[in-house]
């Protein structure tokens, strides 16, 4: 019989889902929460602040799966029965009977760690709390649980549909049966996972902070945009660093390089030109046919 390679947990312990709750409606959280229906067939719950984020969260679910049936990707039946999987809300006591609830708000610690301690009033025992967080500590948003070993990081890639890793991050508290249920829900998602440590950027924010991170230095070290794009491009990189971190979004993207020095300032570079430009809302202007027009 195959052994378990080591740290893989054992996947009988898996806890069924029959409902996901998923917390926030914005960027991350809406393309996973259609991942989950589309996917795992089972009702959907999503919420966020206020109704008016509520709603475009479940706008772009449904504009979404109207495009997939564009495609004839899926039927119109299917098209149908997607729809009727998904409730947005306000409303946290429709989270009562979710096995698996998952956050992507505000990448703030504070805000994660009171949405969690919140929830957690409102959720079955036996449900499975998972986070979003793209690069702070899994183990300290979960400090405020009264159980934190429920608690895994689970870190999509942008665009969720294409992208194909999920990083499943294994706390010093997460239990097996967390695990288990994680990595048996990335395989349903048809992702592949990877199990990290719960250390700063997990694995990839970490190399990929390094290449962000040193475009944006040099420009704020005096080269052009135009200059570190035109270098950088001919490496067969899918995106430039620039493209990537808007596809990211400035705020996020900032946010991942300022953990990164924090947690090691000799190594990655903060950069105030990004935090500039994060107001803004992007690095590249574009003309009306999407060509880049200058910064
Ligand atoms: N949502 C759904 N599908 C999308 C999409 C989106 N936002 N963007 C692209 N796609 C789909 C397209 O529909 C198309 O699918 P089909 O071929 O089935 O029709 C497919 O992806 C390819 O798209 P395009 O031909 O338009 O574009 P492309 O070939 O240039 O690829 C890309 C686009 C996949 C985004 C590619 O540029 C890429 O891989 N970029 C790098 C993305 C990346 O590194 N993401 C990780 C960012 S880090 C992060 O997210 C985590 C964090 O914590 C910060």
């Amino acid at each position: 019989r195959a052994k378990r390679p080591a740290g893989a947990p054992d996947k009988k312990l898996a806890r069924p889902i029959t409902k996901v709750g998923v917390i926030g409606a914005g960027l991350m959280a809406s393309q996973f929460a259609l991942l989950f229906v589309r996917r795992l067939k089972v009702p959907v719950v999503i919420t966020d602040l206020d109704q008016a984020r509520v709603d475009k969260g479940v706008a772009y679910i449904h504009d979404e799966i109207a495009a997939l049936q564009t495609k004839s990707r899926i039927s119109p039946d299917e098209a149908n029965r997607l729809r009727a999987l998904v409730t947005g809300t306000t409303d946290k006591s429709l989270f009562s009977d979710a096995d698996w609830v998952i956050e992507a708000v505000f990448e703030e610690l504070g805000v994660k760690q009171s949405v969690f301690a919140e929830i957690e009033a409102f959720i079955s025992p036996d449900a499975i709390l998972a986070t979003n967080t793209s690069s702070l500590s899994v183990e300290q948003i979960g400090s405020k649980l009264k159980h934190p070993e429920r608690l895994v990081g689970f870190h999509f890639f942008n665009p969720v549909a294409v992208m194909p890793l999920i990083e499943v991050v294994n706390t010093p508290q997460t239990n097996e049966v967390t695990l288990a249920t994680a990595m048996v829900i990335a395989g349903k998602l048809r992702k592949n996972a990877v199990i990290t440590r719960d250390a700063p950027g997990f694995v990839v924010n970490r190399v990929l902070a390094k290449l962000l991170g040193e475009a944006m230095h040099a420009v704020d070290t005096g080269t052009s945009f135009e200059v570190v794009e035109a270098a950088v491009a001919p490496f067969g990189l899918p995106m430039t660093p620039f493209e990537l971190l808007e596809l990211v979004g400035l705020t996020v993207g900032a946010h991942v390089l300022d953990t990164h020095h924090a947690a090691f300032p000799d190594r990655f570079f903060e950069s105030d030109n990004l935090h500039k430009l994060a107001e803004h809302g992007k690095i590249l202007e574009r003309d009306g046919k999407g060509r880049r027009t200058g910064f």
